[in-house]
Order: C-alpha cells, then structure tokens, then sequence
C-alpha cells in the first residue's frame, strides 16, 4: 500500500495552485440562472466571496432540476421514524409539490427574500420542506436544534431577528415526548424581537394550544398563497444562518452562502463520500446541526441522491440493531454517524448479532464525524461490517469536510486515529504558537492558510468583525480551527483537543464558559468551573465545581440539584450536566487563572505535573478527593 492516491494528490494539488480554475470546474455541477463574473473575489482581504455576479437558486439545484431530468419518480427523503412507527417516502416530483406549496404559504405570511425565518422542528420531513421552501423564496433560514432550552432559542431569536418561527407540536425522545411550544413561548418571551407569526406543525402525539392572531396551524397555512416558484438569488447570498457555541454564552451566526455551498457539496458527495446520484445516503444526525443541514438535506439532494431522515436513536428505538434495519429496509449505501453512536451500539451489542440478522448487502461505507474516533471503535466498526470505516474532521464553520480520506478520489490507507488528509480546497498547517509552520510530529494549533474553499463560512451573521477577531486575527493569513493536534510524515493529521473551552458531549459542541455562566448566575454561588471529562460513551461529560458563598447553609444536595436543573433549564438536556461538585475553593495560579486543564486531568485519572505557579497545591488534592467520591479521578488502568 502506498500512502498517496495519484488522483487525490492531483486533485488536492490542483486546488491549491489554482483554486479558481478548480472550482470553475466543480461548478460546472450547478445549474445556474446567470454565471459568474469572476470565480473568486479576493478584493476585499481577508474576505472571500466565491462565484460574485452568479444566479441560481439552491431549492432549484436541490428538487426542481431533478424533475426536469426525469428523476421526478425516484426517491428523495425517506422518513423513517421508529419513535412514531411511521415510515413515509417522497418522491422528487412529491418534494417539488410539498416545498413549492409551502413556500407559497410563507409568502402569503409576508416572508420574501433576504428575511430570516426560524425552524424548530424534530427530524421530521416537514422541517426539510421548511429548509428548502427559505431557500426557494432566498429566505435565510436558522434551524435551531429542537434539544435547545428557551434561553439558547431567545438569543437566536434576537440575533437573526425572523419574520416568521416554523415549529412543531412536540419532538419525541426514546421515552417521552418533549412539547415543543411552551419551550417557544418562552423564549419569544425573553427574547426582545418578536417574530410576527409562528406556524405550528400539530403531530398525534401531542396536540399545542394555539393562541389567536399569534400561531398558525401549519396545515392551515398551506391553504393560503399559490405554490411558488425559484426566486433567482446572488450566489453570495446567504442560504442560512447557524449558530454555534463560542467560547462565552453568546453563539456565533455562522453564514452560508448560496453558490459557494451548492458547489462544494454537490463535489463532495462522489469525491469524499463516493455517493452517486440515485445512492441511498443515510446521515444519522438532527437537522439542527451541521451535518444534518449539509448531508441530511443539501448534499444528497443536490446530487440526486436519496436522503433518509431518521427520528430514533442508534439504540433504544427500539435496540442496537436499528440503525442495520433501517439499512437493509432502505437500501442504505453509505451511512455518516458520530462515533458516540457506535460506542452505544457496541456496548449493547458487542458481538454485532443484531448486526447480521439484517441484509447488508448494499451497504458500502461508513463515516464517522463529530468526535475524535477512538481506534477501538473504528476497528470494531470495520471488523463487524467489513466495509471501509472512514474518520474525517470538519466544523460548523467549514460546512463540509477538511480532512478525510476522499473515498471517490482513490481510497488511501486508514491510519486510525487519524482523519487523513486535507480535503481539496483545504490548506492545512499545524502552527507553533509563534505562527510558524511545526514539523511532522510536532502538536500545534491546525490553521487553513486562506482562502477557504467555497462552502465554508464567508463571514458571521451581522459580524464581519467579530469573524476576523475570532477565526483570521491570531495568525495572518490563517483560519485557526482552535483545535489542536499535529501531521505525520506522510502527511495524515492527528486532530487532538480543542484549545479553547469547548467540549465535545456525544458528538455535541458545547462551551464550559457558557455553562460557567449559567452556575455563576445561581445566588448561592461564589465561583464555579466546568470540565469536561472523559467519558468511554459520550467522549466527554461535563464535571462542574462550585464555591458557595460564604455563609449559606443550605445543604450542598440541594444546591447541586438546583444546579443540574439551571443547566437543562437555559441550555438543554443533551449537555448531560449531571455532576455538580461543592468545593471548598478553586485550584488557582499566584495570578488567579483557574486551572481547569489540571482539573480535567485530575478528573480523567491522568498524570499531571503541579504548575509552577500555582497558588495553594492543597487545593488540588481537596479537588482530587471530591471528585474521587463522586466517581471520577480513578487512576487510568
Ligand atoms: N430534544 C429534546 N431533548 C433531547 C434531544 C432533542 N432533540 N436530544 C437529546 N435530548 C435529551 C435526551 O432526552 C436526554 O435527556 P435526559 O438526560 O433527560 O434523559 C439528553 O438530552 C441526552 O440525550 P442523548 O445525547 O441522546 O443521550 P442518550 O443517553 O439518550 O443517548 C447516544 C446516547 C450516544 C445514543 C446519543 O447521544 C446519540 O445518538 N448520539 C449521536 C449524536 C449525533 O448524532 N451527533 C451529531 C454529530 S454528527
Ligand atoms: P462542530 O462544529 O459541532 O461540528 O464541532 C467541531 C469540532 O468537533 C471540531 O473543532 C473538533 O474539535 C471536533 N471534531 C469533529 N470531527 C472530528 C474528528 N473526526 N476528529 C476529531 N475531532 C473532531
């Protein structure tokens, strides 16, 4: 095996000594209403905007063209949902139907191009209708994951400011069904901007009270306009807005453009992911973040392919065998999941008898995202299915993979534990602090020398400042992925840690400073810490440590429990904040930073060195008790 793929190393060659000449090419995949004037404008550093004075439209590329070519009779979305027992299949002739209908209604609500409209839905397929009616209006939609508490939806609501919010009755959890609307109420309540309608999708399981002049019953709503046409827009308007957690509780509106994106995931789906037009591609994600956006709905509609939208886990709905059902039943050619979900499969069924009880004879590839992939779970993976199992790396930012191993483009050998290769368009470099380029084994911060690739983020939502102070400022010329890790001599990157307070929680990204906030806002508290722990599920869990303010006597059960139940409250159930620590102070340096990385070793059981300049080293060992009686710091085996 040689460690290069003469296609890949051409291709990723090619995009970087001519990026406009290669993406001119992969454009050509795009139906476009007026094409560009230039491929790339780089007039305006450090900006970039890809395919200025093009039209099209994205719904267009994504159904209608579909139609046009005969395909109107294939399969587009399966919607298979073990929470409701309820599986439903559109066609590309009964999605045209479906978004054109409900475009028009949105229209007839006052909703046109340029305004921004809030979906809060479950995986449900009337959520895709919603995506792709915005983009057929040029309306920028800003999906918010349906596990988000009121609190997060208000900040959303106020930073995008929407004319109308799309949601549902209720989202169905493996064991209980979760109402939606009173979530909704809330948040436009503590929001300062209000919407002027919500349209309210009503499911069997749990009906919403609708309050007159306010909400909209969405079957309602579809009764009103005529079906609507593509609303030609500029290639570097904005498709959608999608928040994200930065370091403090405020999330980052990352923007996708139209043109740019269409083109990179359109090439992504048979370069990376070796997915045809007519294959069934299976992302087992939630609308509500990156992935789900970009290979729920997107990619494989763009490319013709057939999407399946699951509403269930990889166990529990009802065992570790559903993903295999849902596999054979649909076809499934290849699968994109987090590697979380895997680790839960393999728990339950660790000898893959649920596995083999299906037929999983068209299933070709897995990929994993989201989460470093531990080397257990990519091996247990392969040997249990016996088809490449592919790593790859990418961020909401980015909007589709930078580093994978490009299946389409001739498979490279897996390295585990590593993601491959940077993806064409992607210039990736790990950087001393200092900004030089370290070599290979040296572990740095992973930067993308600019620009970025069409489909990656082109700015912030209203915020064009704060993307250059976030993401272009630290070192000039680069994008910082605020992830660490480092490349081997032949070139594969090994992604390590985030350096910064991000933590990963069942391939979910959450900010420890957001949490701090939250328990800092508790009137007992004097100061706090949040941690993430490792975690042999979820990757990571968050540990929180309080100091009580002097003087309260309540017991510290009672105060952990309010603690626990702030955090689901303001942020949502999926951070999984279940431990909450009273300690008698925090292990500080002589000029008081927290020493959370101390911390963290200490709660995984790791080795740690005493820092230099820390305060008062009693602290730690009062640290490593408390964690001890609630489970955590036990020496790794
Ligand atoms: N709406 C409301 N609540 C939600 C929710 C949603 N959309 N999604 C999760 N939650 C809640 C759950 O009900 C649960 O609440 P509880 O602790 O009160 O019971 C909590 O959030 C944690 O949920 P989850 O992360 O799903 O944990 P789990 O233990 O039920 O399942 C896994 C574990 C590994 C199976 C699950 O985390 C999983 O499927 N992960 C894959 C994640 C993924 O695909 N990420 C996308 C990255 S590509
Ligand atoms: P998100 O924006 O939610 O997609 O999260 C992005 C972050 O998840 C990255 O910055 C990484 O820290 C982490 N991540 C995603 N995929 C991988 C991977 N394959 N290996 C290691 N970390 C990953």
């Amino acid at each position: 095996m040689t460690n290069s793929s003469a296609e890949y190393q051409s291709a990723y060659e090619h995009s970087l000594r001519d990026p406009d000449a290669f993406w001119g090419q992969a454009a050509e995949g795009i139906t476009w209403f007026r094409r560009w004037d230039r491929v790339r404008d780089a007039s305006r550093p450090p900006f970039t905007r890809w395919f200025p004075g093009a039209v099209m439209n994205t719904c267009y590329n994504a159904v209608d063209r579909h139609v046009e070519r005969g395909r109107g009779k294939q399969r587009a979305l399966i919607y298979d949902s073990p929470v409701t027992g309820v599986v439903r299949i559109f066609t590309y002739s009964d999605l045209l139907d479906r978004v054109a209908r409900l475009a028009g209604s949105l229209r007839a609500y006052g909703v046109e191009q340029g305004d921004r409209v809030i979906i809060y839905m479950p995986a449900v397929p009337e959520a895709v209708f919603a995506m792709l009616a915005c983009a057929r209006l040029g309306a920028i939609h800003s999906v918010v994951f349906g596990g988000f508490a009121a609190r997060e939806l208000a900040t959303r609501i106020d930073d995008a400011r929407p004319k109308l919010i799309l949601t549902a009755s209720c989202g169905i959890e493996a064991t209980r069904v979760i109402p939606y609307k009173p979530l909704l109420d809330k948040a436009i309540g503590l929001a300062s901007h209000k919407p002027a309608r919500s349209v309210v999708l009503q499911r069997p399981q749990l009906a919403a009270p609708l309050v007159e002049g306010q909400d909209v019953d969405w079957e309602e709503a579809l009764t009103r306009g005529t079906p609507a046409e593509c609303v030609p827009v500029a290639a570097t308007d904005p498709l959608y807005i999608l928040y994200t957690s930065g370091t403090t509780g405020i999330p980052k509106g990352v923007v996708r453009d139209n043109g740019g994106h269409a083109v990179a995931l359109n090439w992504s789906m048979d370069r990376v992911f070796s997915a045809g037009a007519g294959d069934v591609f299976w992302a087992a994600s939630d609308i509500g973040w990156t992935v789900g956006h970009g290979y729920i709905v997107y990619a494989p509609l763009l490319h013709g392919a057939t999407s399946v939208l699951y509403e269930g886990k990889p166990v529990g709905t009802p065992d570790a065998g559903a993903f295999w059902r849902v596999c054979a039943q649909h076809g499934v050619n290849v699968l994109f999941t987090a590697p979380t979900a895997f680790r839960a499969i393999k728990r339950e069924d660790p000898r893959g008898l649920l596995m083999r009880s299906h037929d999983l004879s068209r299933f070709r590839l897995l990929f994993l995202a989201g989460e470093r992939c531990d080397p257990d779970t990519l091996s247990w993976a392969q040997e249990q299915l016996g088809v490449p199992v592919i790593d790859h790396w990418w961020q909401t930012e980015l909007g589709w993979p930078a580093i994978a191993n490009c299946v389409g483009l001739g498979m490279l050998p897996v390295k585990p534990g590593s993601p491959t290769k940077p993806v064409p368009g992607f210039d990736i470099h790990v950087l001393g602090s200092d900004g030089a380029v370290l070599a290979p084994g040296e572990t740095g911060q992973i930067a993308i020398r600019l620009p970025l690739p069409p489909g990656a983020l082109p700015t912030l939502w209203n915020n064009d400042e704060g993307f250059v102070r976030s993401y272009l400022s630290q070192h000039d010329g680069y994008y910082v992925t605020v992830d660490a890790g480092y490349r081997d001599k032949d070139g594969y990157f090994y992604v390590m840690s985030r350096v910064d307070d991000i933590i990963n929680v069942a391939g979910h990204r959450l900010s420890t400073g957001a949490m701090e906030e939250v328990l800092s806002g508790h009137p007992d508290v004097a100061e706090c810490a949040v941690v993430g722990a490792a975690d042999a599920l979820k990757g990571e869990l968050p540990v929180g440590f309080v100091v009580l303010k002097s003087g309260v006597s309540r017991g510290d059960g009672e105060i952990t429990g309010e603690l626990v139940n702030r955090i689901k409250d303001t942020i949502g159930a999926f951070a999984c904040f279940r431990t909450a620590i009273v300690v008698t102070a925090l292990p500080k340096t002589r000029s008081g930073k927290i020493l959370r990385g101390t911390m963290k070793k200490i709660a995984d059981g790791a080795e740690y060195a005493l820092p230099a300049t820390i305060d008062d080293p009693a602290v730690l060992t009062h640290i490593a008790e408390r964690l001890r009686s609630v489970g955590y710091a036990k020496p790794v085996e």
